[in-house]
This record gives structure tokens, C-alpha cells and sequence, in this order.
């Protein structure tokens, strides 16, 4: 059966990073990219994919049935890999409840519309759920999450994504649909929406405005970078056993103010400023409600099981990350004022 594969997401950070990756790698793929185009979707992530014959994009909502239903069913879709979600803790505090809509109500939703396309050959598809390390909760130790750490969610972010991971689980069992979780340290690199740590501290470098440091700046973070991340979704979707979870992490763990710092060093490197100027914006704020202290993942099943391991050292991956920022000034422009939802408009509704 030719693949025929919805991202969901796909206009997303991590999302446009497995669409580009799988169409080009794939050409014998049909890519259905789905996404509803929130304030974190961007279609000029895609820029670059988004004439090849093996890729569509669909704008649509995972809470709309219908709209799933007539999509599997127009683009005989074969497999499912999910990332479209609500992601950022902060605005997870804020409104609780658009997280619940979108990560549990629309991840279930999609379920069941695969469970009906599937029906009576659902050992033939594969339902593969992108999730995150913070399912886990926080750690206080020096331990690391593993497969079988048990779930403790600490904020409605990371809540609702364990809900739908123990939703996938239960469609698993229940209905015996093939399905495979991987659960991912915090990501970096291109295209990250400048709301997040890393590109909040570079643009914010670059336009001499405050770095907002949440307490002391002691919480710890693994980072990983996305393209890694992407390679790793592409191993599990390929090689992944049907029923397991896989962890995803670079071993690569940073507290945020040592992360601040090494951003302002080497901003001040490439922007020509005198050492120690850009540290001068650090501000230190009020701590986020329920802060996880630490979150580390253990990825030796992948490693072992799956043969994938992260392919750059942070020190690379983060001086990428910055050049790309630095060459991509148009990118920051558009999502910073709001305009690339223009980019949509004129590419698919003004034609
Ligand atoms: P993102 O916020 O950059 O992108 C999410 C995408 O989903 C956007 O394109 C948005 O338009 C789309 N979307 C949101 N609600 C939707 C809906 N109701 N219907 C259809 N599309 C919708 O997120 P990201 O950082 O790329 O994360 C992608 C996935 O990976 C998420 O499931 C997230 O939980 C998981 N994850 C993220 C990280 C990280 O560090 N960013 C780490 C581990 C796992
Ligand atoms: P973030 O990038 O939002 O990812 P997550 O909360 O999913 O880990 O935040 C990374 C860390 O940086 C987290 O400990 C919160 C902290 N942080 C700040 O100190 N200042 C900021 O402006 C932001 C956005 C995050």
C-alpha cells in the first residue's frame, strides 16, 4: 500500500521540520500536511517543499470531525504522525482550557476518525503520537525519566499532553490500533516562534530589550536540536514496535541562566558589541506559576533499540540556530508583527 501520511502540525516548529524532512526524503510518500494555523503556524516554514508534487497542505481544526473524516477519506490516508497542539506552558496558565480542547479533545477526535477509516484493518496503519518529556513532571534529584516513569504532570500544558498520550495508550489497547508515543526534550533551532527561551533571548538580544530570566534562573532544561528531533520521529515512525514509547533527549542539559549567558557571549561575538553588553539586558522576574525544577531524559531504548543518536553537539546546533536568526530577519519580522498570515491569504485563499 502506498504510504499516504497526515503531519499534523505541520506548519508548526517541529512540525514543518518533519514535513521538510519526509517530503524530501520520501518521494514515493504522499505528505498530508494539516494544520489549523494558530498564532504558532506559519506556512513560510514550508517555503521550500511547498510546490513538490508529494506534498499537500490542508488548513483544518483536529477538533473538526468532519474535516478529518472527508480528508482521510479523500487522501486515503494511510498513517497519522501528530504533533498539532497548543505547546507553550505560559499561555497553558493562562487558558487551561484551549489546551484541553486542542491537545485531549482534538487528539481523541482524530483517533477515533482513524479508528473508522482503519476499521477492520487497523494492524495495517500506524498512529503515531509526538509528545513531551514534561508528562514526567519535575525532578529534584539527579535522576533521569525513563520509559517507565510514571506520569506526574505538573502544569495544564503538560497535563493535557499526558491525557492524550493516555488516550493513544487506551486506543491501543482497546482497539487494538497501532500506535507508538515518543516522549521529547525541549527543542531548538530555526523556526522556533520567539515566545519560547532560545528565540526570545535572541531576538531580544538583537534588538536591545530585556532578557526575562523566570526566578533565578536555576531550572534546568535538556535541549535537543530539531532537525535531531525530526531524524529521531522518522526513526520511530519506520522502525518503531507497535504498543512502545520512546524517549527522546540529547543528554545535553543546561540551567537557563547559563543558557541566557552563552547567548549574550556569543551574540555580543557576531553582532561586533563590546564582551559583556548583551548580559546587561538579563532581568530577572517574577517565577512561572509551578516552575519544574529540572526535566532529564534518559534516551539509551532509542539508542539502543533504534540505533538513533543526536547527530550535532549543542555548541553547532546553537551557533546554527543564531546564524539562522541573524540571515532570516524577514522570518522575525513577519512573526513578530503578525504578517505571515498574510503569506496564507495570498497563497491559498486570494487565487
Ligand atoms: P508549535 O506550537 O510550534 O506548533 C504547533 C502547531 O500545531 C502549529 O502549527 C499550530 O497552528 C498547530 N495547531 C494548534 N492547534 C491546532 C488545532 N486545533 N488543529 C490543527 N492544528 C493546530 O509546537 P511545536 O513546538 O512544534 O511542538 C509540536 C509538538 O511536539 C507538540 O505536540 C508538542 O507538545 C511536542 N513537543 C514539543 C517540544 C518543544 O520543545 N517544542 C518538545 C517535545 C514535544
Ligand atoms: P520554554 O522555552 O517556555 O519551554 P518549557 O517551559 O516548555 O521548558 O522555557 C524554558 C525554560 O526557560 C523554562 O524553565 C522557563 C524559562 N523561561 C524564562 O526564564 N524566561 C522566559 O522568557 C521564557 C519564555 C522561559
Amino acid at each position: 500500500m502506498k504510504k499516504s501520511i497526515l503531519i499534523t502540525g505541520g506548519a508548526g516548529f517541529i512540525g514543518s521540520h518533519v514535513v521538510k524532512l519526509f517530503v524530501s526524503k520520501y518521494k514515493d510518500y504522499q505528505i498530508v500536511n494539516l494544520d489549523a494555523l494558530t498564532y504558532a503556524g506559519n506556512l513560510e516554514n514550508l517555503k521550500e517543499i511547498e510546490g513538490a508534487p508529494n506534498y499537500t497542505f490542508v488548513k483544518a481544526d483536529i477538533k473538526d470531525a468532519d474535516s478529518l473524516a472527508s480528508l482521510f477519506e479523500s487522501h486515503k490516508i494511510t498513517d497519522v504522525i501528530h504533533l498539532a497542539a497548543e505547546s507553550h506552558v505560559d499561555r497553558s496558565i493562562s487558558d487551561p482550557l484551549a489546551f484541553v480542547m486542542t491537545n485531549v479533545i482534538g487528539t481523541v477526535n482524530l483517533l477515533n476518525v482513524a479508528k473508522e477509516a482503519w476499521e477492520g484493518e487497523l494492524d495495517q496503519h500506524l498512529f503515531y503520537h509526538v509528545s513531551t518529556d514534561e508528562v514526567y513532571g519535575s525532578l529534584h534529584d539527579d535522576s533521569f525519566f525513563l520509559e517507565t516513569t510514571a506520569y506526574d504532570p505538573q502544569s495544564p500544558y503538560s497535563a493535557s499532553k499526558a491525557s492524550s498520550d493516555h488516550f493513544v495508550r487506551a486506543y491501543a489497547n482497546t482497539y487494538k490500533m497501532r500506535t507508538v508515543v515518543s516522549n521529547c526534550s525541549n527543542n531548538y533551532g530555526p523556526n522556533h516562534f520567539p515566545e519560547k527561551l532560545i528565540p526570545l533571548c535572541i531576538y531580544n538580544i538583537k534588538n536591545n530589550k530585556p532578557l526575562p530570566v523566570y526566578g533565578k534562573g536555576e531550572n534546568v532544561r535538556d535541549w535537543l536540536f530539531v532537525k535531531d528531533h525530526a531524524r529521531a520521529i522518522d526513526t520511530v515512525f519506520h522502525q518503531g514496535k507497535s504498543g512502545e514509547t520512546y524517549n527522546i533527549g540529547g543528554f545535553n542539559e543546561w540551567k537557563n541562566i547559563d543558557i541566557v549567558r552563552l547567548l549574550c557571549e556569543k551574540m555580543d561575538q557576531k553582532l561586533g558589541r563590546t564582551e559583556g553588553t548583551s548580559e546587561k539586558l538579563i532581568t530577572y522576574v517574577t517565577d512561572r506559576a509551578g516552575h519544574d525544577h529540572r526535566y532529564a531524559i534518559d534516551a539509551t531504548k532509542i539508542q539502543k533499540e533504534l540505533g538513533w543518536e543526536p547527530s550535532l553537539q549543542f555548541e553547532e546546533g546553537i551557533e546554527i540556530t543564531i546564524d539562522w536568526y541573524l540571515a532570516n530577519q524577514d522570518w522575525l519580522d513577519h512573526v513578530t508583527s503578525g504578517s505571515y498570515k498574510d503569506y496564507y491569504q495570498d497563497l491559498y485563499e486570494n487565487r
